[in-house]
């Protein structure tokens, strides 16, 4: 099978993207590798990661672009540029102009620390996920692999895990333990993707083969 070129999206320390980097480099996923990782964040880890593993690596300044739009114009050539396949949130802190999900709608992942359809939509991103999850006094959280469409943290869904919340958590050791479940997933994700077994029909994502859940 032709190997999928994979771009990652990050703006902060890159820990999925790390994953991402280690899970093709042991062969767990063998039908994808990295052609680029773009940041909007010149400062990013993310960045600092691509470089030792010798992958090609782009800060693109938003303030240099008007709008929205022609900032993700601008991300979208450079993808396209290198034939991209997949295109991976990996903790991107930009949302998307509805012309950048459409033009790769059905090829844009996102990872997301938290049950959807709970705890997510606009404002909730990092640490503020898991403090409204605590405040509501839920017993469970967890993270979300799904497709990106036009609204946010709305499309179709991929992978679920669940983590259970403490009595005694805080913000940083909920968060500590759904990042543990986003880096099992994250891979989990990209791999089914890479291997042609993602379908969406509407809302639902189904997956074929052997040990599909
Ligand atoms: C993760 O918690 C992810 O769910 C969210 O942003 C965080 C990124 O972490 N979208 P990292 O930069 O991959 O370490």
């Amino acid at each position: 099978m032709k190997k999928k070129k994979i771009a990652v999206l990050a703006s902060g320390r890159g820990s999925n993207l790390q994953v991402i980097m280690d899970a093709i480099d042991a062969g767990y996923i063998e039908t994808g590798e990295i052609r680029v990782v773009i940041s909007d964040n010149r400062d990013a880890f993310a960045l600092e990661r691509a470089r030792r593993n010798g992958i090609e690596h782009l800060w693109i300044d938003p303030s240099v672009y008007d709008t929205r739009r022609e900032y993700d114009h601008a991300v979208a050539g450079e993808l396209e540029k290198r034939q991209t396949d997949l295109v991976v949130l990996a903790g991107f802190m930009r949302i998307l102009s509805p012309d950048f999900v459409r033009r790769f709608y059905g090829r844009i992942i996102n990872i997301h620390p938290s049950l959807i359809p709970s705890f997510c939509g606009e404002g909730y991103y990092g640490g503020r996920v898991h403090r409204a999850v605590l405040d509501y006094g839920v017993r469970v959280s967890g993270a979300t692999v799904h497709f990106v469409d036009e609204g946010t943290d709305t499309g179709p869904i991929i992978l679920q895990q669940v983590v259970e919340v403490k009595q005694d958590d805080t913000v940083e050791s909920l968060a500590e333990r759904v990042l543990e479940v986003e880096h099992r997933l994250l891979p989990e994700a990209v791999k089914l993707f890479c291997q042609d077994r993602l379908r969406i029909e509407g809302r639902k994502v189904y997956i074929s083969g052997d040990g599909a859940r």
